[in-house]
């Protein structure tokens, strides 16, 4: 079972985007996989058409969110939804509030919840864009870390409080925690930044950055208010395209 969080404390660089589309893609090929959504803004929830309102959009409706499992109030068993075979365990705003529990040790908080999970190929964490005790719980859980880079805007001064965090990490709360990947999104063959910051990122974090770039589509930004996968919504895309192809470089990186 691989363990991947989808983290970078930049916003907007596409870690939801690659979370839904990735998981999509495996269940393409057969993975099992589950979902988990990290996020305040509860966005991977609602890219896959689940809301706490029943909403235009939103088929699915749930009352119990990651941070009732969390809290330890009900099992992640009863938490999960079942999406057509791909689970999801949802989000809610509330999650916000975990900075403000008096509970110590809160970073351990996701991994002593889901200490029973199994049954998965792929678990696929969407974490916020910040630093604070939710990404931290997530990079506790997961063994490895996906950095999605807007590789249109060099992104030096981000990743570094990143790569700060993951060596916090990794020495005080887990030691197997290393990225695994970093993901190019957002590519535009006619924009000259690209190939700086490609070559910048092959430079800092030699053979981590994925080969197969995810390009500029507008159906992946129409496909979340549809509360469907870019597979559902548009199968002919270039985003479908490149979401299968990186789906399957992520797959040989087991052999
Ligand atoms: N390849 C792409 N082409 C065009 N638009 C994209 C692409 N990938 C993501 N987007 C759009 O860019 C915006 C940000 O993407 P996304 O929500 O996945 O980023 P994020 O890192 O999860 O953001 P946040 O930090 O707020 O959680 C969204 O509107 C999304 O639809
Ligand atoms: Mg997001």
């Amino acid at each position: 079972m691989r363990i991947i969080a989808f983290s970078n404390n930049k916003g907007g660089v596409g870690k939801t985007t690659s979370t839904v589309n990735i998981a999509a893609g495996l269940q393409k090929l057969d993975k099992k996989v589950l979902v988990i959504d990290m996020d305040p803004q509860a966005q991977s929830t609602y890219h896959l058409g689940i809301s706490q309102k029943k909403r235009f959009n939103n088929p699915i409706k749930i009352d119990k969110t990651i941070f009732d499992v969390m809290k330890g109030e009900i099992g992640f068993q009863e938490t999960i939804i079942d999406r057509e075979g791909m689970h999801v365990l949802p989000s809610c705003t509330e999650l916000r509030g975990i900075e403000f529990l008096p509970i110590p040790a809160k970073e351990f908080l996701l991994k002593d919840a889901l200490e029973k999970l199994n049954g998965y190929d792929y678990v696929l964490i969407d974490c916020p864009p910040s630093l604070g005790t939710i990404t931290l719980n997530a990079l506790c859980y997961a063994d490895e870390i996906f950095i999605p880079v807007q590789v249109q805007f060099l992104p030096y001064h981000g990743m570094y409080n990143l790569f700060e965090a993951v060596e916090m990490v990794k020495k005080r709360l887990n030691k197997n925690i290393k990225i695994t990947g970093i993901i190019g999104t957002m590519y535009n063959a006619n924009k000259l930044i690209n190939r700086e910051v490609i070559d910048e990122i092959n430079k800092r974090l030699p053979g981590k950055l994925f080969k197969s770039m995810i390009r500029e589509n507008v159906a992946l930004q129409e496909a979340p208010s549809w509360g469907q996968t870019i597979f559902e919504y548009k199968p002919e895309s270039k985003g479908a395209k490149d979401y299968i192809t990186l789906t399957k470089e992520i797959i040989l990186q087991e052999e």
